[in-house]
């Protein structure tokens, strides 16, 4: 694996491929979600392509009370998976070099932004956006790959890929799951050993909601108390968001159907974890 810190190194190698490319744009501290995410790259390119992972863990889609200082940056262990994951190139900026002061270009994607982590997260999706658009225009990729835990985030990708007629295919990979249900996240192990116990109460709430959407009941209000009252049971989970949402345009619903996903953010203490469940699914 070749390790790029300079965007003049990572243009070069990454556009100048003769191959087939596919990034996966991550903030690092990889865990089995990213390695399902770049072992879909290597199947998209195969094995004569190109496989880039970024890490960079971006100031911007921080806000100032978030945890960017504390966020998990464990450099070496990355390198090591990226290498027995046979990955050609990472890249791995500093935070100066992705944005020189002055800096003052941003993208703002206006709608499906605007809902759950957009609305408890003002300027998370500006920040999102601008960095996995300066990624594109730095390593040119034929694939991108992120994963569906950050279901909003796929689809705010999604509608910028497309609005600003991005050359990019955008492949979206399942969210990988500990064995209870919890869903990978770089921020899991933040959790203290009582949070991590009641911590698959997330899951464990999208599903209980999702059956009784299949036994008929088809009210988003009641899914959503379903949901509610499901996170009560675990004592140290506080929600912070439960949405019954269209899954194109995030908005809330009154009918859940199959285009319906429900969507859930909850603070263990101060990690907040986020899932989601598409009934179609
Ligand atoms: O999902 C993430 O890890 C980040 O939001 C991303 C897409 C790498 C942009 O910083």
């Amino acid at each position: 694996v070749k390790i790029v810190r300079s965007i003049n190194a990572a243009y070069n190698f990454c556009r100048r491929s003769p191959t087939p490319t596919a990034l996966v744009p991550t903030m690092g501290a990889l865990h089995a979600g990213h390695a399902a995410l770049i072992r879909k790259a290597r199947r998209l390119v195969g094995h004569g392509g190109t496989v880039i992972v970024s890490l960079f863990v971006n100031p911007t889609q921080f806000g100032p009370s978030e945890d960017y200082h504390k966020y998990p940056r464990t450099a070496r262990a990355d390198h090591d998976l990226c290498k027995v994951l046979g990955v050609d190139i990472v890249f791995e900026p500093a935070a100066e070099m992705m944005y020189p002061p002055p800096f003052s270009t941003y993208v703002d994607e206006k709608m499906v932004s605007a809902s759950l982590c957009g609305a408890s997260r003002p300027g998370h999706f500006q920040g999102v956006c601008t960095v996995v658009l300066k990624l594109f225009s730095i390593t040119g990729p034929t694939f991108a790959v992120f994963g569906l835990k950050d279901f909003q985030q796929c689809m705010v990708i999604r509608r910028m890929t497309r609005d600003l007629n991005l050359p990019i295919h955008l492949e979206f990979v399942e969210t990988v799951r500990e064995p209870d249900g919890l869903a990978m996240s770089s921020r899991n192990r933040f959790l203290s050993r009582a949070e991590r116990a009641q911590a698959a109460v997330v899951h464990r709430a999208l599903l209980a909601a999702k059956s009784a959407w299949r036994r008929g009941e088809t009210r988003a209000s009641r899914l959503r108390a379903l949901l509610c009252k499901t996170i009560a049971e675990a004592p140290l989970a506080r929600i912070d968001y439960a949405e019954v949402v269209d899954s194109d345009s995030l908005t809330p619903v009154r009918k859940a159907d199959s285009n319906t996903v429900m969507a859930l953010a909850v603070f263990f203490g101060g990690t907040r974890l986020i899932d989601n469940l598409w009934l179609r699914k």
